[in-house]
């Protein structure tokens, strides 16, 4: 029941719509639906238009709803936004402190360790609890106010949840999550809107709109890490009861934060991160170390702007942006038509980057990649680089083509096709030397046939000889053919010729994986080849009957019959054939579905006279029996050879029946 007056009831839906708000953006932990929300704000919006004097500044109603502006106005900061000292690497990091410990006379009590959020600084003022203001940092003695662009900021509160009557200022980082920054791009892109070069630079760009109403629908967060002037002055004495005092305010606090005593701690966190940040779904550039003790913070004091008391511990960029000189292209094992970007060369996430991937045309007409481009170059972790987007500004007049992909296969000259609703090109010349030479790398390679000395290079002159035209190939080399080429000499071609050999042993798993089949991987490749008894009998299957096999999709079915449909492919396995490469394997044992002993249940014990324990094994499989480890009542026989011994008695005093081998042998031929 609504309360009795207008006013009552409005206040009580902006308590609980606070409360819904702060849940879900701060807490990420919401306990309404968005449709009992949107109900609320609509029945509050509906209160306030019909008794305009309940509209207060700090109703969730006034997020959104503030015109336009025409530019920004300074905000001079009562206490200034400091900037700070940066620390590369342990080393500098211990001589931070090694400085401070001195000044102070002994060690800090402990310190604080806080990502370095990938964002923009702002300081948000509020006066009595109710928000007032906001400034970006600026030079750090004046911003700029933009007071209604943060005010639609869901995990800024517009009232503090624990009343602090006089001012405060909270400051922290405005950032974007990297997913809401991707599905924001996804969205312009789609709208035909240059896309935004990184989730910072969409922060920041979206924080500066001058209609907040565009601001409104941008995905902007807040984590708050620090005050501002206060007064009545807070009651916290270190950095940690900050943080906390924050979080109780109704701020969001990044919860990754520690407190540490010892340094070594904090420089065990600061590298534990590097490794772990590209984990998360917000950019950080580094560590934030903090002296805890505020009296220690005073007592350290700044040098110019930069306290002496913070160090900012920074990782080595994870994304730099460079010039995309060209797009190439090279061809896959599969003819898969891959372009991928070649870069003026720069260091990004530690390392030498001058190639990057760029997956199909799609993916570079989506990113609105162009030859010649400022880019985003991005490396996490171990990961391959990546272009991220265009710095579209960075254009500036310069007539930048659309990229296309090549008609022909650069290679061999075929045009390339692209079928409907693929997004790969594909050369479909089987025989295109691109393919080949890929081919015989990936059949010669590691956990492929695992052939020492047939890389790339050897892979290109064998096909420019004239000498390879398929993998089979490879096993007619001989070591008077290899010497006819430049740069051999007698030792390598006949360490080439060895590890041929050698090659002709690997498990028929790994020829199979060795073919490149479309879709058969290492893993799919040992499941087919657990599933049949040779080659040949995997070349009959219909996609049907591979479909039947655990874990094999259609696409995979699909791939493998039209592999062996090809006679070329074919020609390739009598080649393996003649050449002796292992094409069976040793099937799992796998009960037969008839047969004399289907639903019968052995126990072998003993030494038989003249079958192995996994050929008699093999034999009662194969006539559809199951064989046991151990008897119970519900065993049908028991074999017993030669010194048989606990199973023996314990078939005796169950009554199982004993049989030998010569009548296990009967039981089996009875069919
Ligand atoms: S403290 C005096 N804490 O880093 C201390 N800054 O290079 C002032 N930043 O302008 C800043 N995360 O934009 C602090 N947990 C954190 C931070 C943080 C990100 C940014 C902030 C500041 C810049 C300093």
């Amino acid at each position: 029941m609504p309360d009795s007056t207008p006013h009552k009831r409005a206040a009580a839906l902006r308590e609980l719509l606070d409360r819904y708000n702060e849940e879900y953006h701060v807490r990420d932990a919401p306990t309404v639906s968005d449709a009992e929300y949107d109900a609320l704000i609509r029945e509050l919006r509906a209160l306030e238009n019909a008794h305009p004097d309940l509209r207060t500044p700090d109703s969730p109603t006034q997020r959104v709803g503030a015109k336009p502006s025409e530019g920004f106005l300074p905000h001079e900061h009562s206490v200034p936004m400091l900037s700070l000292g940066n620390a590369f690497g342990a080393d500098e990091l211990r001589a931070w402190h090694t400085r401070l410990t001195r000044q102070l006379d002994g060690e800090p009590n402990a310190y604080t360790a806080e990502l370095k959020i990938d964002g923009l600084a702002v300081s948000l003022r509020y006066r009595d609890g109710v928000f007032e203001s906001g400034a970006t940092r600026g030079d750090g003695v004046v911003g700029e106010d933009v007071t209604p662009n943060l005010r639609t900021v869901r995990s800024i509160p517009l009232r503090l949840r624990v009343p602090h009557e006089g001012v405060l200022e909270v400051r922290g980082e405005v950032y974007m999550r990297r997913s809401d920054f991707d599905r924001l791009n996804e969205s312009r892109v789609a709208q035909g809107e240059p896309p935004f070069a990184n989730p910072r630079n969409s922060a920041a760009g979206s924080l500066r709109q001058l209609d907040p109403a565009m601001t409104a629908q941008r995905p902007l967060r807040f984590f708050a890490y620090g005050i501002g002037a206060n007064q009545p002055a807070l009651r916290a004495t270190t950095q940690w009861d900050l943080l906390a005092a924050l979080d109780g305010f109704g701020f969001p606090v990044n919860k990754e934060a520690r407190r540490f005593a010892s340094f070594d701690e904090v420089v065990a966190f600061c590298d534990e991160w590097e490794g772990k940040r590209s984990t998360l779904d917000y950019g950080t550039d580094g560590v934030v170390v903090k002296v805890d003790s505020l009296a220690q913070q005073r007592d350290l004091g700044a040098v110019g702007r930069e306290p002496r008391w913070a160090v900012a511990f920074k990782y080595p960029p994870e994304e730099v942006t460079t010039t995309l000189r060209s797009i190439e292209v090279n061809v896959g094992r599969t003819g898969s038509v891959n372009p991928y970007a070649v870069l003026e060369p720069v260091q990004v996430g530690g390392v030498m980057v001058s190639m990057a991937t760029l997956h199909n045309e799609d993916y570079i007409h989506a990113k609105d990649i162009r030859e010649g481009d400022v880019v985003t170059v991005r490396r996490a972790g171990e990961v391959i680089p990546e272009i991220v987007g265009p710095l579209v500004a960075a254009r500036k007049g310069k007539q930048l083509p659309v990229y296309h992909l090549p008609a022909r296969c650069p290679v061999c000259g075929t045009p390339v096709q692209r079928a409907e609703g693929e997004a790969m090109a594909y050369c479909p010349n089987a025989v295109c030397p691109a393919q080949i030479i890929e081919r015989l790398a990936h059949f010669a390679s590691r956990g492929a046939m695992d052939i020492e000395g047939l890389g790339y290079r050897s892979a290109i002159s064998f096909v420019e000889a004239g000498f390879v035209n398929d993998v089979g190939d490879i096993y007619s080399l001989t070591a008077d053919r290899l010497l006819t080429l430049p740069r051999t000499g007698e030792k390598s071609a006949a360490n080439l010729v060895a590890a041929i050999e050698r090659s002709k042993a690997r498990p028929f798993a790994r020829v199979l994986y060795a073919l490149g089949i479309r879709f058969v991987g290492f893993q799919t490749a040992q499941l087919l080849a657990d599933a049949v008894s040779d080659i040949d009998a995997l070349a009959s299957m219909s996609a049907q009957e591979l479909q039947a096999t655990e874990q094999i999709g259609p696409s995979i079915a699909e791939s493998v019959v039209s592999f062996f449909a090809q006679p070329a492919n074919r020609a390739i396995v009598e080649k393996l054939r003649t050449a002796g490469v292992t094409l069976r394997g040793q099937p799992r044992p796998r009960t037969a579905t008839d047969g004399p002993l289907v639903g019968k249940t052995l126990v072998l014990t003993g030494t038989l006279p003249s079958l192995s324990r996994e050929e008699a094994t093999a034999l009662i499989t194969s006539a559809g029996g199951k064989v046991a480890g151990s008897v119970s009542k519900k065993t049908d026989y028991v074999v017993a050879g030669e010194a048989a011994g606990t199973k023996l008695s314990k078939a005796e005093s169950l009554g199982v029946p004993v049989i030998d081998e010569g009548a296990l042998r009967k039981l089996v031929e009875r069919a």
